[in-house]
């Protein structure tokens, strides 16, 4: 496995690995890598020539100090993981490479306006704009590649998504099953804050994503049955909707067809989110 740190050589490999006739699988991540990760990275693998994975805690997507300070970092581990599940060069760029003015403002941000400002974009102002700026950057010294990005975190694939369409990225995109521990809590960095009984209580959301799954019904009687369930927990619910799969605009009772149940709570002051694809029934007039 190839590690490159500079800008330059980033650019080069991917060149080269174009001109040699090969796709590029690009797998952006911020490391503390999980099976969540490592099954992005074998799906890059089965689907294309040459898999290239980013490694970068980028700070504009975090709004709270704290939040970057505690996020985990283990280089370590995260070069070996990437070496096993079929990582062929690993790109780690410097802080000062990605964002030169850091800690100042970079006056250049990419917002995608609509899907970024609803769910997510509440509870977390300005986390969209850091991600798509990241993701945008990421595109460009990729440059043509296919893009693999878990659905767990589904609104930021939709933005990322919009953002490519928009400013017409040559990056085809490939969104992936999120995986579960057996317990059916989503795999997140964030998991290992909670204690025993947290995580107990964070169960609450595959449960009610399961609740959902079992019944095609409206959108409304959807929303009030995930309500239902999370609400018989004790943990703060910041949100618990069904919406357009990508538009992300919140679903009626007129609407019909596979809709997307997003969910968030907040655990032992941990966030967490999931979703899964929910069947929608028109509603009686
Ligand atoms: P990070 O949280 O490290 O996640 C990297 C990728 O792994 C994302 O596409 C995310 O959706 C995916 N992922 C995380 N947990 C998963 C799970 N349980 N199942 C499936 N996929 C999972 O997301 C980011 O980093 C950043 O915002 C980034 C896109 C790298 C931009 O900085």
């Amino acid at each position: 496995m190839q590690l490159i740190n500079d800008l330059e050589s980033w650019r080069r490999y991917c060149d080269e690995q174009r001109r040699l006739g090969r796709t590029i699988g690009l797998v952006p991540t911020m490391g503390a890598l999980h099976e969540g990760h490592t099954s992005l990275f074998r799906a890059a693998q089965r689907n294309g020539d040459v898999v290239v994975a980013t490694l970068f805690v980028n700070p504009r997507q975090f709004h709270d100090d704290d939040d970057l300070a505690a996020y985990p970092r283990t280089p370590a581990f995260d070069r070996a993981a990437a070496k096993e599940n079929g990582v062929d060069c690993l790109i780690e760029p410097t802080l000062s490479d990605m964002w030169p003015d850091y800690p100042n403002a970079t006056a250049t941000t990419v917002s995608v306006g609509g899907i970024g400002d609803s769910f997510e974009g509440v509870g977390r102002p300005g986390h969209f704009d850091g991600v798509a700026s990241v993701v945008a950057k990421l595109f460009v010294l990729t440059g043509a590649c296919r893009a693999y990005f878990g659905e767990k975190d589904f609104q930021q694939l939709a933005v990322v998504k919009q953002m490519a369409r928009d400013l017409a990225f040559d990056v085809s995109f490939f969104g992936c099953p999120i995986v579960r521990d057996a317990d059916g809590l989503a795999l997140s960095s964030r998991n290992a804050h909670l204690s025993d009984d947290g995580r107990r209580r964070a169960l609450v959301l595959s449960r009610a994503l399961a609740e959902a799954q079992a019944h095609s019904d409206t959108a409304s009687a959807h929303r009030q049955r995930l309500a239902h369930v999370l609400g018989a927990v004790n943990v703060e619910v910041a949100y618990a909707d069904v919406v357009d799969p990508v538009s992300l605009r919140t679903l009626g009772d007129e609407d019909e067809g596979v809709g997307r149940a997003l969910l968030a709570v907040v655990v032992e002051g941990v966030r967490l989110i999931d979703n899964g694809d929910v069947q929608l029934v028109r509603g009686e007039r």
